[in-house]
């Protein structure tokens, strides 16, 4: 089984990916668009419900705002806000994220755990990116969440492959989130090649996030036919909130 949810109005909602703080739409508007989503998602059997706490978000992105150096990201409010409500209602024990450049998309993801959006405790929160000075930029702009978090901390910013680092993973991964590129025009093609990479690590419902399914469909194509075949995935759904697009896949 496999579907997309559309909002009405994605081609028109567009972000500078250089000033990713500037609100796009009335704040009511893009809970709307993002809540209607979730409950896509809850009725698919993705999610066990569409709640969370609209507040602990806005918390969330006003600290992401003050504290992260961010030279462009392509994330949206709405992709934001739909990755933050995903891990805040799934509360992945273990989530990766691989490709996290600067670090934002693995906050949008985390940030449910760690951070003045926490409404869990998380056991591991691992971000991979390959690039070294990419890592460390996440990594010092993850560390500013520290403060206030209860011990121990449980962000790790790692500098690695992540194909390497998913063959060898031994963990259990409740979330992985795939935002990666891989060289020259391959591109997103490289998901699929992550997911097989890490699929030993998944159990019955963990869930699968991949950025781009929109503008990237066509270099990912491989990867959504893998997950929207029913003999691998339970579920996969198309988040169309915006011209990025979210694949959401339930194991
Ligand atoms: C285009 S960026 C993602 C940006 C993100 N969508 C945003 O808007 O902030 C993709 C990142 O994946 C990293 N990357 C590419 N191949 C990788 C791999 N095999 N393992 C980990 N990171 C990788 C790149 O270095 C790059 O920083």
């Amino acid at each position: 089984m496999a579907f997309a949810h559309e909002a009405n109005d994605w081609r028109q909602y567009k972000m500078s990916w250089y000033d990713p703080h500037r609100r796009l739409e009335p704040l009511e508007q893009e809970v709307a668009v993002v809540d209607a989503g979730l409950v896509a998602l809850a009725r698919a059997g993705v999610l066990p419900h569409a709640a969370y706490d609209h507040d602990k978000l806005l918390a969330h992105r006003a600290a992401v705002e003050e504290h992260f150096e961010i030279p462009w990201t392509a994330i949206s409010h709405r992709m934001q806000r739909l990755l933050y409500a995903i891990n805040a209602i799934r509360r992945p024990r273990v989530m990766v994220a691989v490709g996290i450049f600067c670090g934002n998309t693995f906050i949008s993801n985390a940030g449910a755990a760690i951070g003045p959006g926490a409404c869990y405790q998380a056991e591991r929160l691992i971000g991979l990116e390959i690039r070294p000075a990419e890592a460390d930029r996440a990594r010092r702009n993850v560390n500013r969440f520290r403060d206030g978090q209860n011990a121990p901390f449980p962000a790790e910013i790692v500098a690695h492959d992540g194909l390497v680092w998913l063959r060898d993973c031994q963990d259990v991964i409740d979330l992985l989130y795939l935002d990666a590129d891989g060289p020259g025009a391959s591109g997103k093609s490289i998901y699929l090649d992550l997911l097989m990479a890490g699929q030993h690590a998944f159990r019955p419902g963990a869930l699968v996030l991949a950025h781009n399914s929109v503008n990237s469909a066509h270099t990912m194509a491989d990867y959504l036919a893998y997950v929207r075949h029913p003999a691998h995935f339970r579920q996969s759904v198309n988040m169309i909130v915006d011209d990025q697009g979210l694949e959401a896949s339930l194991f």
